[in-house]
């Protein structure tokens, strides 16, 4: 993958999206510097160790590294006046309002400002609301002390962790919001050897885009969550309503997996996000509310189930097996298993915890919750337990020995957070076992 012109590249923030886009854009080819202000995190980076689990990446950033396409910098203000583009692609997270703290973009901004000096085209990655590039304009604007020329741009990513580089390389699209000619011809230069449509847009739309993106996709969730709720009372199987759902192909079979809801640094914060721009803008946007409702109610509901079946859970055994917000990821952020454990501390439980690759990440977000234990093996965890509660759908649960669980446990209960397991094989290996809408 090698494009015609090579780039100079800045990229602020060594989150996700940040650190994968660097290395992404090291291997088409650009020279690409990697700018964070958590010092830590890029001394890090600096010895090749990753600051996350992600499929990939650390290969791609050594070889990056190795050829002198990538390099780690402390200084922003290296990094913008070595560089003809600069990749926003800092956190946005949310307040307590749930608006988006704009604060780490604005200081790029800020920082671009005073360190033109040269023709620069500010590109904003990271997801933010509406009319955020116009707000990077101003501020550049404002404060910029020469007259030389810049352009910004919003290019919004749409990575998945866990398949970051692939989503990278092999998009469904490549959105440039854009307001010049050169702004829009240095973009699609950049990614010329990507194989993707490019829909080109102006800077606010190409934000919205983003934002609504990600809220139908949670909102196609919470729906099926909901419509879960309804087969658990009519006695219908969810997984059945889905398949078929999901084949019409308007409808489509992705995302339509029911379970305890959504979590991850993405969803939960960009409906927040979504629904108050929109409300700042004058239109209430009373679905997003509701389909963040939804999805806390999961939680909720899967607890009620669990209490439905032991009754009071003091001093009771309990396995949990799966912490991260989803597979693939160590990534505990809005991860529901934080909200269960919690709550299952909270009834007196006795909780051992299992997860392939979250451990170190959920030792510290669950350090304050009583009465947890983490082990080594699932088979460990599951020992004495009277009830096995499965919150992420890791590829290894599915391959587990049902029969020597069956012996291990004092309790035969299954609670499937993530509808996960064959429930007839999990039956016949003697269970007791619920899953959500099934
Ligand atoms: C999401 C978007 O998919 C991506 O385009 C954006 O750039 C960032 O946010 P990510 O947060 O990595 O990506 O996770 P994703 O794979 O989309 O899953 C989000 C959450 O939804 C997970 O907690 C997952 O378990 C849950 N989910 C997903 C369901 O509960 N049911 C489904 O059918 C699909």
């Amino acid at each position: 993958m090698k494009t015609a012109r090579k780039y100079k590249i800045c990229v602020v923030g060594a989150g996700h999206v940040g650190l994968v886009a660097a290395a992404c854009f090291s291997k088409l080819g650009h020279k690409v510097v990697c700018v964070d202000n958590n010092r830590s995190k890029i001394q890090m980076l600096k010895g090749m160790s990753m600051p996350f689990h992600e499929p990939g990446l650390e290969s791609l950033v050594k070889s990056a590294v190795k050829r002198r396409n990538l390099e780690f910098l402390f200084s922003l203000t290296e990094g913008i006046r070595s560089s003809e583009v600069i990749f926003i692609a800092v956190g946005t997270p949310p307040k307590k309002d749930g608006s988006a703290d704009l604060s780490s973009v604005e200081n790029v901004a800020h920082a671009a400002a005073k360190n033109l000096n040269s023709y620069k085209l500010v590109v904003s990655k990271s997801t933010v609301p509406v009319q955020t590039g116009k707000r990077i304009q101003e501020i550049i604007k404002n404060n910029k002390k020469n007259g030389l020329k810049f352009d910004v741009a919003s290019n919004p990513e749409f990575l998945r962790e866990g398949r970051a580089i692939y989503d990278f390389f092999y998009p469904d699209r490549i959105v440039l919001g854009v307001e010049s000619k050169r702004a829009e011809n240095i973009l699609r230069g950049i990614y010329s050897s990507v194989k993707a449509p490019f829909v080109v847009t102006d800077i606010n739309t190409a934000e919205l885009i983003k934002h609504a993106s990600n809220s139908f996709l949670a909102t196609k969730i919470s729906f099926i969550n909901a419509v879960s709720r309804v087969c658990d009372l009519a006695g219908a199987d969810i997984e059945k309503v889905s398949k078929a759902m999901g084949m019409d192909r308007r409808i489509g079979s992705k995302f339509l997996q029911a379970g305890i809801g959504y979590g991850g640094f993405c969803f939960p914060k960009d409906i927040e996000a979504f629904a108050y721009i929109s409300e700042e803008l004058g239109y209430k946007f009373g679905l997003l509310r509701e389909v963040r409702n939804i999805n806390q109610g999961q939680v909720i509901y899967f607890l009620r189930k669990i209490k439905k079946k032991l009754g009071s859970l003091k001093n009771k055994k309990l396995a949990v097996l799966g912490l991260s917000f989803k597979p693939g990821t160590d990534d505990m952020r809005f991860a529901p298993a934080v909200k269960i454990v919690e709550a299952l501390s909270k009834e007196g439980a006795r909780l051992s915890l299992y997860d392939p690759k979250s451990m170190d990440k959920s030792k510290r977000v669950l350090k304050r919750i009583k009465k947890i234990k983490f082990f080594k093996s699932p088979y460990v965890a599951a020992s004495g337990a009277e009830c096995l509660c499965f919150l992420t759908e890791w590829d290894e649960f599915r391959r587990l020995d049902l029969k020597r669980l069956r012996k291990i446990m004092d309790y035969p209960l299954i609670a499937d957070g993530r509808n996960m397991l064959d429930k007839k094989k999990v039956l016949m290996a003697g269970f007791e076992y619920f899953g959500i809408g099934r």
